[in-house]
């Protein structure tokens, strides 16, 4: 997430954001929208470091070496090491004056997805469920549709539009045979890619997720050297605890340039995604309504910890009513 404003004689002349990967960087359509692209002697400010390689787009620290902008000031250096100092250095040898450094901890906060890609390798990681107030995310018979209301299901919408994959669980697929595909409307909307987790050869091809007309496509996760035609991708990851291993998949993804992931549960899913240590999100709903019963599927089945000091801590917690239902957002404070 990129932004970037254009003052010129104490006045904003252009603006733009990178929306996507792919599209165009935020100084290119700051700089489209500035009449006749002129912004010589004007100062460009900018939550990250330009860019200095041919990657999707072409560098640019070149556009804006050509428009001649007196001043840059860019929030935090990019951790990319293809870019890291270099737009930077390449600025001022062009004789532009570059300020870094200001409201840094912002542009941090605003990227900790992409920082996270670029520290780790692996997919920031949310974990997303919508329960009962008495925490139980299908009754005893499995049956989950629906928990929440339309507004906050919308939101779910929202989530998976702005992530690069959503991840489920082989008995999810299964029993509730979800779409795992964004439902909105307007021009930005698109579907991330489907992952699904099926260390024992329990999918059928008949599910919906391999059958549908969506520009994303369907990966399964297996611990076997199996195939699957049905799928667009077999990804082959050891075994480890509860099925396919959690954080080998991660660094799957991340080679795959998934920089974030939702998982969408089930339970079983979400418990091994915590025992494996890479959620870094957790984004519950909760529903005014009792489900009970001791066999219905809670957010975080497994086996759980044992004491409450072994718990997993979460902070910055967030609560935003949406229809008659909740949303908690949290973070995982890492050890
Ligand atoms: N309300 C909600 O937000 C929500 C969301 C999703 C699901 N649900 C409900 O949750 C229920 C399903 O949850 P569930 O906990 O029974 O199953 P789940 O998490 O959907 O699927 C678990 C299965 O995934 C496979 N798997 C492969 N690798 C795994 C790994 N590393 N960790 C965990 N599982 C792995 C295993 O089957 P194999 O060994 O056969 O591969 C495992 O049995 C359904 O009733 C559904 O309706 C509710
Ligand atoms: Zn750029």
């Amino acid at each position: 997430m990129v932004g970037c404003v254009i003052v010129h004689d104490g006045e904003v002349v252009g603006e733009g954001c990178h929306e996507r990967v792919g599209g165009p960087h935020a100084e290119v359509r700051a700089i489209d929208g500035v009449p006749g692209g002129d912004i010589e002697g004007a100062t460009v400010y900018v939550t990250l470091e330009p860019c200095t390689h041919y990657g999707r787009t072409p560098p640019c620290v070149d556009l804006l070496l050509q428009h001649k902008p007196a001043r840059v000031v860019i929030a935090m250096e990019d951790p990319n090491p293809k870019v890291s100092g270099r737009g930077v250095a390449a600025l001022r040898e062009g004789g532009i004056h570059v300020v870094v450094g200001v409201l840094a901890e912002e542009a941090a906060a605003l990227n900790e997805v992409y920082l996270h890609h670029m520290r780790t390798g692996r997919p920031f990681v949310t974990a997303k469920c919508a329960m009962s107030l008495d925490g139980k995310i299908a009754t005893h018979t499995g049956h989950s549709r629906w928990v929440t209301g339309e507004v906050a299901r919308r939101r779910v919408h929202e989530m998976r539009n702005e992530v690069d994959a959503i991840l489920v669980g082989s008995r999810t697929l299964m029993l509730d045979d979800p779409s795992l595909t964004t439902r909105l409307d307007g021009p930005d909307v698109r579907d991330p890619v489907r992952v699904i987790l099926d260390a024992d050869e329990y999918l059928d091809a008949n599910r919906k997720v391999f059958n549908l007309d969506s520009a994303a496509p369907t990966w399964v996760a297996v611990c076997d050297d199996r195939e699957y035609g049905f799928a667009e991708q077999t990804i082959h990851v050891p075994r480890g605890p509860g099925g396919v291993d959690m954080a080998g998949l991660m660094d799957e993804l991340g080679k795959r340039e998934i920089a974030s992931l939702l998982i969408e549960g089930g339970g079983t899913t979400i418990a091994s995604a915590f025992e494996a240590g890479i959620v870094d999100k957790v984004s519950f709903f909760i529903a005014p309504k009792i489900v009970g019963g001791h066999e219905a599927v809670t957010p975080v089945e497994g086996r759980g910890v044992a004491t409450m000091d072994e718990a997993i801590q979460l902070e910055n917690m967030q609560v935003t009513p949406l229809g008659e239902d909740l949303l908690i957002e949290a973070k995982v404070r890492h050890p």
